[in-house]
């Protein structure tokens, strides 16, 4: 088998479908590689930011139309309609938008850095979609949000459980979003699960501001062998220092 390599800056494109009409949420960048520089094995995603300056409303409205709507198209017609959320993980090549997979469903970490900026009532969209008469759209304003995963010692292994985990009331109490994925209580202690710990969130109305109220809190929170990634939107392309 010959593939094509493609190379280039990877988005991730959420649509809320109801069977025949989608609408789509922000746009965001999520961050793979465990290391730094990405480097290291493939995981869920390290960190994720929205939105991404180079991929506004008009690129969004070229990947729906070319790559959402006609899936959902497709699948109508095979008698079998997609309700929910389809999320295209595409990489943006000099040729244009490639997709690299589907998924139905919400995606981590980049839902951590969507969510925080959706102005109005996305329960009232889901109920749309459920009852096949979406109208609504999900505008996310003009803010910007930043999360950070901060994982185990081991991870993308998930054999850190038990670690207590400190920091995390502070961090929240000055703003940040602490979003948890890998804990669990030992009585009234805070502790590890396994792999992907917390996701840390920072949201402002820039970018800059808003990586910078991330790793605010991730300063805050501390637990043996907890590592992360420092350079979630930190290329160019995000255009953060
Ligand atoms: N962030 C990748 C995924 O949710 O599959």
């Amino acid at each position: 088998m010959i593939e094509e390599l493609l190379e280039g800056e990877e988005v991730s494109i959420f649509a809320i479908c109801d069977g025949s009409e989608a609408v789509p949420l922000a746009p965001a960048q999520d961050f793979k590689r465990v290391g730094d520089g990405d480097t290291g094995p493939n995981t869920g995603g390290m960190g994720a930011y929205s939105p991404v300056p180079s991929f506004g409303p008009a690129e969004v409205d070229e990947v729906l139309a070319t790559v959402h709507r006609p899936v959902l198209t497709e699948l109508a017609r095979r008698g079998s309609p997609f309700v929910g959320l389809l999320y295209a993980g595409l990489m943006i090549t000099d040729d244009g938008p490639r997709v690299l997979e589907f998924n139905c469903r919400f995606g981590d970490p980049e839902t951590q850095a969507i969510m925080p900026r959706i102005e109005g009532d996305l329960l009232e969209l889901l109920h749309q979609a459920a009852t096949g008469s979406l109208t609504g759209s999900a505008h996310a304003g003009t803010t910007a949000a930043l999360t950070v995963a901060l994982a185990a010692f081991d991870y993308p292994a998930r054999n850190d459980v038990g670690t207590p985990i400190e920091g995390v009331d502070e961090a929240e109490a000055n703003g940040a979003l602490v979003f948890h994925a890998g804990t669990a209580m030992r009585g009234d202690q805070l502790v590890t699960n396994g792999g992907r710990i917390l996701n840390v969130t920072g949201v402002s109305d820039d970018l800059a501001t808003a990586r910078a109220a991330a790793y605010e809190g991730v300063g805050r929170i501390s637990f043996a062998g907890m590592k992360y990634r420092t350079d979630i939107a930190a290329r160019p392309e995000a255009r953060v220092g």
